[in-house]
């Protein structure tokens, strides 16, 4: 069976765009794939310097990973820290990785930006790492969302470059992988572009149905449109975003109505719109709950995921080593 991997860094709790850009693919996958699923808390080490957070946010993270329907009788789940062959590859990724190339990558630009008095080496070899946690598993395919292309071709390059150097056909290029045609981007209800944890703009799956509802309300709206059937500006179209993952095709296709004959009312579609993400949610957040409260089976599914993902790890490294020369 084809192998496929991603992963998630533990530096919060899952939101939706989380889940429907990344976490929904993870769960369709597991029947056709061979899947490793992994939590990468090195990577959160390149922004959050301290570990004591992401240890208490690995548990949380694993949690919901269950809870949204990944099975540990299907995938392999584990720590990207329990499995230290990871590393070496990093290592020897990183020899032929050009400082050039990877300061050109946007989101080490941009976080370069945002913490200018710690731009340090992880976060520019970031993209290695991505890599060596793909292709320790030689996987060809990877479920992330589409801010991850750059990180994609990376990885790709590594592979080719690896493959080119040593005169072998060893590492597979790896493609991201979308269910749509396109990938999806869940925007932000603040007028922004994407919902992200750095942006500040999520709603969680853990979040109550207060605290959705409050966030729903106060999405960015416009003053309305003014002509029948006219284009929805961007705030709007993000509200629509929403209500075609979420609610019944009747009620989209009811807003849909009263927008084009100019008589839609945003507190209604609000409203409706937090109720249905709410429906959603409310059995997803159970679910957390319980598998949050029992730390005894985390514990367990992550050291069973461990062993699983070591022994497909080892296999690659001891591979690699030989090929590259080492005795
Ligand atoms: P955040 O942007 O909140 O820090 P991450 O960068 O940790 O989230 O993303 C984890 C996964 O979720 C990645 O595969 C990413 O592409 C996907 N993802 C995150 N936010 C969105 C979004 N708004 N829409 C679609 N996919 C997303
Ligand atoms: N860079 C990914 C993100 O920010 C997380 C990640 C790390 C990842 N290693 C990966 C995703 C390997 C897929 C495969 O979301």
């Amino acid at each position: 069976m084809e192998k496929v991997v991603s992963g998630i860094r533990p530096t919060g709790n899952l939101h939706l765009g989380n889940y429907f850009g990344a976490v929904t693919n993870f769960v369709r996958m597991q029947n056709d794939y061979n899947c490793y699923f992994f939590i990468a808390d090195w990577h959160s080490l390149t922004t959050h310097p301290k570990p004591e957070d992401i240890v208490q946010s690995v548990d949380t993270i694993l949690a919901e990973y269950l809870a949204c329907g990944l099975d540990p009788e299907k995938s392999t789940i584990y720590v990207q820290s329990d499995v230290k062959e990871v590393l070496e590859l990093y290592l020897f990724l990183n020899m032929n990785a050009y400082l050039g190339e990877l300061e050109r990558v946007t989101t080490f630009k941009e976080k370069a930006r945002k913490q200018p008095d710690n731009v340090n080496a992880g976060l520019l070899t970031y993209p290695t790492l991505m890599a060596s946690d793909i292709l320790i598993h030689r996987a060809l395919k990877v479920p992330v969302g589409k801010d991850q292309e750059q990180n994609m071709e990376m990885a790709r390059k590594c592979a080719r470059r690896f493959n080119n150097i040593y005169g072998v056909d060893f590492f597979p290029e790896p493609q991201s992988f979308y269910f749509s045609e396109k990938a999806v981007k869940i925007p932000g209800l603040d007028g922004s572009g994407k919902m992200g944890k750095s942006e500040g703009n999520c709603i969680y799956l853990k979040d109550d149905a207060k605290t959705i509802q409050k966030k729903v309300m106060k999405a960015v709206t416009d003053s309305g449109p003014t002509q029948p059937n006219s284009p929805k500006p961007e705030v709007i179209e993000n509200l629509f975003t929403f209500l075609n993952i979420v609610s019944e095709p009747d009620t989209v296709k009811f807003f849909e109505e009263k927008w084009n004959d100019c008589s839609i009312r945003y507190g209604d579609l609000k409203k409706q719109l937090a109720q249905d993400i709410i429906k959603f949610t409310d059995p997803i957040r159970e679910r957390i709950a319980q598998y949050s409260a029992d730390k005894d089976l985390l514990h367990k599914i992550a050291a069973q995921g461990a062993d699983k993902a070591r022994q497909s790890a080892q296999e690659t490294i001891k591979e690699v080593r030989h090929i590259i020369g080492f005795r």
